[in-house]
């Protein structure tokens, strides 16, 4: 098998396409072995979905990248507990006030009618005024959150997901997070910021403990900036390359905002790019047989979400876009995850999504300038190398 994953890779195919090939082959449970440690991998959206709703799948393997840096504290390094519970409802319910910056004010963002806005530097804006509160805005520059998020695609981020010791911790995602961890301390001692009704403050009222605070707000900046701005990134893409349909929704739109064109739209673009297609790897907490495979104790288990987007079982030409699907009852359908790791960011994501994209298709000609087709490169989510022009519309 090991022969055969070298051989994909060097034809240049991504480590999730990698696994769905393996899958075919070997069943929707496949183990490899690498360095003395067993990884099952998961595929297909029956058995993914018996694993995530399954809690004894639901703890965290050591990976020195995760676990170095947020230390088996506040959410994703966490294994699921009391506070892990705590800290996850805290965040469901402060990110249910997030809202976007609004458009057209220009004090803290250079957007009009003639500029391409920057989309995502209104994104990160309005998400760290909701972590840190309003005054932030004007002290800190977030650019260098957004040139992680390119950096990170430099590399086929395959480390970042197999249990790895020292050696693979890759620099500089340490240093994006020893220089998140210094900003962090910096405002929570920084007693002169008005951080009225922020994260911080609430979470200070509610629980006295500064260090699962500091570790909660690293999880919302590595969890909460990536797979929305991919994701949106992808909505831009697909509405260039599809003039027509973006013709449509911007005419359908017009003649009734309660129009679900928009919200298809997004559903299929979701389903077809699939922001997190490997999800962070879980681990078993006994010996559990499932599908009449026994998955000793311990394992580590990687979980190929792509393979839901695309499983043939549930949807009709999966490769296609398509934008009559039914998304409701469809069990395939969970880009958000399921069960006890389901993404607490879900309700706000898919409110932020289609404000942002309507927004944009409704001001904005969506025109693609370098054309790569629906080509991407795989980092920790999937990018498009296709990029896009807004050309205000004049009518
Ligand atoms: C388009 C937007 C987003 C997508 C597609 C997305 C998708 C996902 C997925 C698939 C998971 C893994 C679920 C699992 O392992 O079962 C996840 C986890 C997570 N997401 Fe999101 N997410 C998005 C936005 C956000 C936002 C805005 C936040 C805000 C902080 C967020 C915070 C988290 C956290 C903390 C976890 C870890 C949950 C855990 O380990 O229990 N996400 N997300």
């Amino acid at each position: 098998m090991l022969l055969r994953i070298i051989w994909y890779y060097i034809k240049g195919y991504k480590i999730f396409e990698i696994l769905t090939l393996l899958s075919q082959r070997y069943g929707s449970i496949f183990r490899l072995r690498l360095f003395n440690k067993h990884i099952f991998v998961i595929s297909g959206t029956t058995t993914i979905r018996k694993v995530l709703l399954d809690k004894r799948f639901s703890n965290r393997p050591y990976i020195s990248l995760i676990h170095q840096t947020l230390q088996s504290k506040g959410i994703i390094s966490s294994n699921v507990n009391k506070t892990f519970k705590q800290n996850k409802q805290f965040l469901l319910n402060q990110l249910t006030k997030f809202k976007l910056i609004n458009f057209n004010k220009t004090d803290s963002i250079n957007v009009n009618k003639t500029d391409s806005i920057n989309y995502e530097k209104l994104y990160i804006d309005s998400f760290m005024r909701l972590l840190f509160g309003e005054s932030i805005l004007s002290k800190y520059s977030f650019k260098w959150m957004l040139d992680f998020i390119s950096n990170q695609f430099k590399t086929n981020n395959l480390l970042s997901f197999i249990p790895s010791t020292k050696w693979f911790t890759i620099r500089y995602i340490l240093r994006f997070q020893s220089k998140i961890n210094i900003m962090i301390k910096n405002i929570i001692s920084n007693k002169s910021l008005a951080l009225k009704d922020s994260f911080i403050q609430n979470y200070i009222q509610l629980y006295p403990n500064i260090d699962q605070l500091e570790i909660l707000l690293h999880d919302c900046i590595i969890a909460g900036i990536d797979n929305p701005i991919n994701t949106l990134r992808w909505l831009l893409v697909y509405a260039a390359l599809n003039p027509l349909i973006q013709k449509q929704m911007f005419e359908d739109y017009n003649q009734n905002k309660n129009s679900n064109k928009i919200d298809l739209f997004i559903n299929e673009v979701m389903r077809l790019t699939c922001a997190g297609p490997i999800l962070i790897p879980r681990e078993t907490t006994e010996d559990i047989m499932l599908n009449n495979i026994l998955i000793p104790k311990g394992a580590f288990i990687i979980i190929n979400m792509w393979t839901c987007m695309r499983d043939k079982d549930y949807w009709d030409s999966p490769d296609e876009f398509l934008l009559d699907r039914q998304f409701s009852n469809n069990p395939a359908f969970i880009p958000f995850g399921l069960g006890y790791r389901r993404c607490p960011g879900s309700s706000m994501s898919k409110k932020l999504l289609k404000e942002l994209f309507t927004k944009i298709l409704i001001d904005y000609h969506i025109t693609i300038n370098k054309n790569r087709g629906y080509q991407s490169i795989f980092g920790i989510g999937i990018k498009p190398l296709s990029t896009f022009k807004l050309n205000p519309r004049l009518e």
